[in-house]
């Protein structure tokens, strides 16, 4: 079976170019210019082989998580990769773009792979948009910025919502508690980092300071038919119903309120036009 086949080759002599226009990201192709040079046949799609093959020996499916030295593995090639290695180069358009998008900039995503165990994703966010605050469930995740700049902020579950904890009694059904993972900026290059079904911060938000891309592996991917549906959350801080030296001890803690689908995660999916990933399987 082959997928994505076909205009490799040609898609390797283009160069090819983000057009950002009534809010819309997408890749177009631009004949070759002299100032640059166009991916050779080189590494470039090797890096991309060299992930999706690994993918493949580390993803077992739904209700598995990679040891150590897989995640290693997976991280080690990651670490290394480049927006050359997906077709993109931050001297596009896009991620040049200083102006500010009236409203709210809607956020831009292309699969570059996608099966049961595991997808390969990049998302495209242009300065000031936001993907919201969300969880993964089941899943590990890893992410690597490409190209920008933006803030994160992840959580993880505090207590499980069964435990007797008095710390897992919310004020309100609807709440429940989250301990603070991470809080800060990122600026490509940078190293990969990994959330886990219940560690490293599984429910995140990614604001863009500047127009940024993000090269996501899920494994196994969302599937509402499997009950890995996205959710979404606001957080709120703790601070009814505890006296001071509690609140001192727990200024890393707040509740998150699961809420309706935002309007502002809705994004627009684009054709995936890097360095192709040809499988075949016999029958
Ligand atoms: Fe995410």
């Amino acid at each position: 079976m082959m997928v994505n086949a076909g205009g490799f080759v040609d898609q390797i002599k283009d160069v090819m170019k983000m057009k950002h226009a009534n809010n819309k990201v997408r890749y177009v192709k631009k004949p070759i210019k002299k100032k640059y040079r166009p991916h050779k046949k080189t590494k470039d799609p090797k890096v991309l082989r060299k992930l999706f093959d690994s993918c493949k020996e580390v993803f077992k499916g739904p209700g598995t998580v990679p040891p150590d030295s897989d995640v290693h593995k997976l991280c080690s090639i990651l670490d290394k990769m480049r927006p050359k290695h997906v077709g993109l180069s931050k001297n596009m358009q896009f991620f040049k773009s200083e102006s500010v998008v009236k409203g709210t900039p809607r956020v831009a995503y292309t699969t570059i792979y996608q099966c049961d165990e595991f997808s390969i994703c990049i998302f495209f966010l242009p300065a000031n948009a936001v993907i919201p605050l969300h969880n993964h469930p089941g899943m590990t995740v890893f992410s690597k910025l490409l190209v920008g700049r933006m803030h994160i902020k992840s959580y993880d579950w505090a207590v499980h919502p069964n435990s007797q904890h008095p710390m897992a009694m919310p004020p309100s059904s609807q709440l429940r508690l989250a301990r603070l993972k991470a809080d800060g900026v990122l600026t490509a290059p940078c190293e990969t980092w990994v959330l886990y079904p219940t560690t490293g911060g599984n429910i995140h938000e990614f604001r863009a300071i500047t127009p940024c891309a993000v090269l996501d592996v899920l494994g196994p991917p969302y599937s509402k038919e499997d009950d890995r549906d996205c959710s979404y959350y606001k957080d709120l801080p703790l601070s009814y119903g505890m006296n001071e030296e509690e609140n001192t001890k727990s200024d890393h803690l707040r509740w998150l309120e699961e809420i309706e689908v935002p309007e502002k995660s809705e994004m627009d999916r684009i054709e995936y036009l890097g360095p192709q990933l040809i499988e075949t399987t016999s029958l």
